[in-house]
């Protein structure tokens, strides 16, 4: 080193970690299998903290007294519009939840996200980088007891709040995730028209001249007149929250804006009148900013230089702030007091004609065509008065007739507007909150809402270890196999996803509509398991010894003890753990359509591939999408795909994948067979979605697979975790870790349970 010497040796240095081109660059298609442990426990710096606990003592009514007076004042580095920031949360409020959709149930607000890339790049979050900072002072006074996910959601209460409105709760209980999110898919095309490689990249990526909407894609292909969008996706454009505020591709026309927003916002759940609510009550508050051409702002916070301190889209022009803010490009406010919940929006929609004219920015807007018509003053300079303004997306609400409909109710009743807007909002905003239970805090509403997916309270003592031990002999003594058993308990609890936290086995909704009739779940099996736990179940209760068992408890105990007869039946008997306290819920508070969302269009688990669907990624993609919306590590899914396929989990009575000769027992077959090379495979259909594994020595045909279950063999990650419980010495850990993630699977959704 003395010598002056690199002290790497050599006298340059071109890379470090993660400089690429790194293995992704090269195999662009390998599974990316590390995806299931992101944002592990390493990267939480609060990792060891009770955050509900911590949650709990704050004293709510004070923080939101410290966030209301913040609110209502005034920094010289980004100054309150009108003197009230309310607006401006607001909006930071609506976007960090608003990128949720029902498909997959991912985005949200419930960890933060809008914390990190790419969402807190996107041109549609411009500025929210500000609102973020400006509530680091209260951020930094109540630290680890206040995540920021669950403090972006309550200041945009505040906010709603000081203006006037009152708002319907605030559950809290969000917690914070620590890295970016790799896994979601935000839409298939690259940013300025280009496609995705050849999208923009380096120091210039996400400067708005490649990020404006304008030019993109459209999700579903080109447009036309059957323009779909393509599953999960909830936004029409990859980078924006919902939709171009300038209509589709920037066409300023109000009747295919209004088609975009019914498509983009029935992707969140939320209904004609829900969505016009949440507009009309979103654009009561605050303005536009659209004073400086796009081109002149500079890139986004993930691009920005390291003196900026994570701020992006730096505005050269005057202040760069105040006056000059330029955020989406369209200027101007709605209303004539964009700091008051009144019903000036509509009334204001409604009394004039608009007419398009362009923002100083150069994008389109609307404005009255009535020279007479009130105006909105200045959000900064003292004395001036600017025109009303409202977006495409806005004039759409007026000549889409449903939801003129829905507007025209709201003009003329406020107050069911009021209520509307509060309903929606408390359902924008804790959407992907999950089960009630999970919800903190003294402002949770009392009433059950039925997005919530409500089960009634437990109004029973549940069963006891000896009461289960019963049960379990009654059941193994039904005439029901093992498989039935565990494929009926596995079909009602793997609907859980740990994104917004909906499905599982609580509530016993395995018998109601919709799951009772998927083609996943193999409804002739369940009409024939159903009926038999539930007969148990009932003598079990008319026995009346004070305790009760529900139908929930019961699937899930029937499969725990099919699972410890097939272990019995393998010479490894083990005790699978089992927590009673389900309960049932019933037909009336479950919504069939909504839960169609949770139906599995392909699921590995059951080599189950709905072939109705054009589906334009591989099964081994999809069924890595499944282990982590159930949140498996890839040794918890490799064992679960293993055990699940010794004890015959096969959708229609296939075989494909069942690698064993002793079906229903639970042996480690078939990694054994997966891994040997005595079975040579190969595709049997053109699309090699089928295989055929023979004998290598005489070629006689063994089994059948799917590309679900060679992925475990083929796969480098996960052939080396097959490996494990393939070898000699595996018998008693391929057992142990089966159970034990059979049994975080049945208890994924138990968030009334400690875990
Ligand atoms: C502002 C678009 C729905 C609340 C804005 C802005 C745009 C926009 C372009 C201006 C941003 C800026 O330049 O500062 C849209 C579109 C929507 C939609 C296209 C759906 C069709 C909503 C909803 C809410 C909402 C559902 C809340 C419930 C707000 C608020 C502002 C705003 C409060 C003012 C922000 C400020 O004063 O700084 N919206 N929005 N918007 N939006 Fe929306």
């Amino acid at each position: 080193v003395g010598t002056g010497m690199c002290p790497f040796g050599g006298t340059r240095i071109s890379g470090a970690a993660g400089t690429g081109p790194q293995i992704d660059h090269w195999w662009p298609n390998r599974l990316k299998v590390e995806l299931l442990h992101q944002n592990p426990p390493a990267a939480n710096p609060l990792r060891d903290h009770d955050y509900a606990r911590a949650f709990e003592a704050l004293d709510l009514e004070a923080v939101k007294g410290d966030i209301k007076s913040f609110l209502t004042s005034s920094v010289s580095w980004w100054p309150s519009d009108y003197g009230n920031y309310g607006p401006q949360m607001i909006r930071m409020a609506w976007h960090s939840a608003g990128t949720y959709r029902i498909a997959d149930g991912r985005g949200g607000a419930g960890q933060g996200m809008q914390r990190f890339a790419p969402i807190n790049s996107w041109w549609d979050n411009g500025n929210t980088d500000k609102s973020r900072r400006l509530l680091w002072p209260i951020k930094q006074r109540y630290g680890a007891a206040l995540s920021w996910a669950d403090l972006m959601v309550l200041t945009g209460n505040c906010a709603l709040e000081i203006m006037g409105f009152r708002t319907f709760g605030f559950g809290g209980g969000r917690i914070d995730a620590w890295e970016p999110d790799r896994s979601t898919y935000w839409g298939p095309e690259g940013w300025d028209g280009k496609p995705v490689d050849e999208a923009p990249h380096g120091p210039k990526a996400g400067h708005p001249e490649e990020m404006v909407n304008r030019g993109l894609r459209w999700q579903g292909g080109p447009k036309d007149a059957t323009y779909e969008l393509d599953s999960p996706l909830g936004a029409t454009h990859q980078s924006l929250i919902y939709v171009d505020p300038e209509g589709p591709n920037g066409n300023g026309d109000p009747l295919d804006s209004a088609r975009d927003i019914r498509l983009s916002f029935g992707r969140m759940a939320m209904n004609d009148e829900e969505t016009v609510a949440l507009i009309a009550g979103g654009h009561a508050f605050g303005k536009s900013h659209g004073m400086v051409k796009a081109d002149r702002i500079g890139g986004a916070p993930e691009n920005s230089p390291i003196e900026a301190m994570g701020l992006g889209w730096h505005n050269p022009e005057g202040s760069g702030n105040a006056e000059f803010t330029m955020t989406n490009g369209i200027e101007g406010s709605w209303t004539q007091d964009p700091t008051k919940w009144d019903n000036s929006y509509l009334e204001n929609l409604f009394r004039f004609e608009w007419r398009k004219t362009k923002s100083p920015a150069g994008s389109i807007q609307w404005t009255p065509v009535d020279p007479d018509a009130p105006k909105t003053p200045d959000a900064h300079v003292k004395g001036r008065m600017n025109p009303l303004m409202m977006m495409t997306s806005d004039i759409a609400l007026k000549e889409d007739p449903a939801y003129r409909a829905v507007c025209e109710r709201f003009l003329h009743d406020f107050d069911a507007f009021s209520d509307a807007f509060a309903r929606a909002w408390f359902k924008l905003t804790h959407r992907d909150m999950g089960p009630k239970v999970r919800y903190l805090g003294p402002e949770v509403p009392a009433e059950d809402l039925i997005w919530q997916d409500p089960i009634p309270p437990l109004d029973f003592t549940p069963i006891n270890d000896d009461d289960a031990a019963r049960l379990k002999t009654e059941v193994l003594a039904s005439g029901l196999t093992v498989t039935d058993l565990v494929t009926v308990a596995w079909a009602a609890a793997s609907t859980h996803r740990v994104s917004d936290k909906r499905g599982g086995a609580n509530g016993g909704r395995i018998r109601l509509q919709p799951q009772r009739g998927w083609a996943v779940n193999e409804p002739e099996r369940l009409e024939r398991v159903i009926p038999k736990l539930e007969e148990i179940a009932e003598r079990f209760n008319a026995a009346g010894n004070g305790r009760h068992v529900s139908f929930a408890d019961m699937v899930v105990l029937a499969g725990c003890a099919a699972v410890e007869q097939a272990a019995r039946d393998a010479g490894t008997p083990v005790a699978v753990p089992f927590v009673a306290g389900r309960r049932d819920t019933t037909q009336e508070l479950t919504d069939v359509e909504q839960f169609n969302w949770l139906q599995p269009v392909s699921d590995g688990f059951r080599n189950y591939q709905d072939d109705t669907i054009d589906i334009r990624v591989s099964p081994e993609e999809l069924y890595l999408d499944r282990a982590m919306l159930l949140s498996l590590s890839a040794p918890e899914w490799t064992v679960l795909h293993g055990g699940l396929k010794a004890l015959g989990l096969a959708y229609g009575g296939s075989r494909h994948g069942i690698l064993t000769d002793r079906p229903g027992v639970l042996t480690n077959d078939v990694f054994r067979n997966l891994t040997s090379m005595d079975t040579v495979w190969s595709p049997v259909d053109g699309a090699s979605r089928i295989f055929e594994g023979r004998e290598r020595e005489g070629g006689a045909p063994r089994f059948t697979a799917t590309r679900c279950d060679l992925v475990f063999g083929s796969n480098s990650q996960l052939r080396e975790i097959a490996e494990v419980y393939a070898s000699d010495d595996a018998g008693e850990r391929f057992v142990r870790d089966f159970v034990a993630a059979w049994h975080k699977v049945m208890m994924l959704d138990r968030y009334d349970v400690a875990k």
